[in-house]
């Protein structure tokens, strides 16, 4: 097969690993990609917001499966293009798409569907807002019905604290995103994600994983895409994956199917696992990011295999089979990130780190100039260790950071804290 991969980040470096080692692939192409990603595929420079070019660009090269990795194509409607030309495209289309890119759309369909989330209520108004908030009191959180890069989501613990969100929001800090504003109660528990292959009617359970969404040490400081994660989740046990399967992840495909609009992708589920089980906080769309670096090198199956079934709506499998590892990744960020990262800064001696016979390192924001690698963005790189056990996972990544030489970059020193308490 000849495929085509979008996307540029962490996220993308993974997927294009796990689908160089398929042996279904003829060649693998990468548009924008990067650095990393230039090892295992042929970059090209097709504009993914540009679907006409997109789909000449399948056309010229055969291309058998596109596979979207970031989540704006698929709002855009990249998949509904691809396939309109006869282009099998892994990924959900614009409308199945609205249930990471609109939360209130999540929202109404989990209230018809009987799928456990918060309670919640929509506004395009101010003044109604302000009014639900001042009635269900603090804490609260405060959403940005659109994508918002993370950034739309405020857990309020007072009222004033949530009355500024919703003022924030309607005077435009998200913009059009934050036209529409969803208010829903905080939910208590431990959170956890969890990823299904789905086909359009069937979804298969893939994995679990925890993120680390915020800067600093000890979930300390600004939210961010993402400075760590493992997988699997420890509290994610067999018993509360068939709930959100039963009661999460089947309810939805049923409803979108039944509004003709079936979703195929991978449906991404963050989930706060309280005393009464599983409940559904968002969906995404899309692989996580930096989910993904630990969940794909787990797959012991052949992942554009699964892929090419989905986009093809022929997901016959009963499970798909996982390496009895866990698998932990360190982001290593430039300084001044999430807020202000400092760009160009220098990179040494990532050979050295996937030199170690249990470490991965996956490229983000970086870029060659000469033969320098240096630092452009945010999330710059990842090292992935693996394991028999979280720990030893952990021990593997950290060995890896520690022979990178990035004095522009950080990192999060306790990645893997709460499964390993
Ligand atoms: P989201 O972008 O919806 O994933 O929200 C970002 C983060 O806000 C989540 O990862 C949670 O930590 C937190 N959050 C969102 N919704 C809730 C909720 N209803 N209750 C508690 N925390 C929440
Ligand atoms: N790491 C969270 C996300 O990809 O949305």
């Amino acid at each position: 097969m000849n495929v085509l991969l979008i996307g540029s980040g962490g996220r993308e470096h993974a997927l294009a690993n796990a689908i160089s080692i398929s042996p279904r692939l003829t060649k693998l192409f990468c548009a924008p990609g990067n650095p990393g990603i230039a090892a295992v595929a042929e970059i090209v420079s097709v504009d993914a917001s540009d679907h006409p070019a997109v789909v000449n660009f399948c056309r010229l090269m055969k291309i058998d499966l596109v596979v979207v990795g970031p989540e704006q194509p698929l709002v855009e409607g990249l998949v509904d293009a691809l396939e309109t030309a006869g282009v099998s495209a892994f990924g959900p289309s614009k409308a199945a798409a609205q249930l990471e890119g609109s939360k209130g759309f999540t929202k109404d369909l989990c209230a018809r569907a009987n799928i456990p989330t918060g309670a919640y209520g929509r506004f395009s108004n101010r003044d109604a807002a302000l009014a639900y908030v001042r009635k269900a009191g603090a804490p609260i959180v405060v959403k940005a019905d659109g994508l918002a890069a993370g950034k739309g989501v405020v857990v309020a613990t007072s009222l004033a604290e949530a009355e500024a969100a919703v003022r924030a929001c309607f005077e435009g800090a998200f913009g059009a995103a934050g036209a529409e504003v969803v208010i829903e109660d905080f939910l208590e528990g431990e959170e956890a994600s969890f990823f299904a292959l789905c086909d359009g009617v069937r979804a298969i359970a893939l994995a679990s994983a925890q993120d680390h969404k915020r800067v600093g040490d000890g979930d300390k400081g600004p939210n961010t895409g993402g400075m760590g994660a493992y997988s699997p989740a420890p509290i994610m046990t067999s018993e509360i994956e068939t709930r959100v399967m039963r009661e999460i992840v089947q309810p939805t495909m049923a409803a979108m199917a039944a509004a003709g609009t079936p979703f195929k992708g991978v449906l991404f589920a963050g989930l706060m696992i309280g005393a009464d089980g599983p409940k559904l906080i968002e969906f995404n769309t899309r692989f996580g990011d930096p989910e993904a670096q630990v969940i794909l090198p787990r797959v012991a199956d052949d992942l554009l295999a699964l892929l090419a079934s989905c986009a093809r709506g022929q997901l016959n499998v009963e499970r798909i089979a996982l390496k009895p590892l866990s698998a932990l990744t360190v982001v290593l960020a430039a300084k001044g990130y999430p807020a202000a990262p400092q760009k160009g800064g220098e990179i040494r001696c990532v050979d050295l780190a996937a030199a170690l016979p249990d470490v991965v390192v996956t490229h983000a924001g970086t870029k060659r100039i000469g033969d320098k690698l240096v630092a452009n963005g945010g999330r710059v790189l990842n090292v992935t260790g693996f394991g028999l056990d979280v720990r030893a996972a952990r021990e593997n990544a950290y060995a890896g950071v520690d022979r990178i030489d990035f004095p522009g970059g950080f990192c999060r020193r306790d990645i893997g804290w709460r499964a390993l308490e």
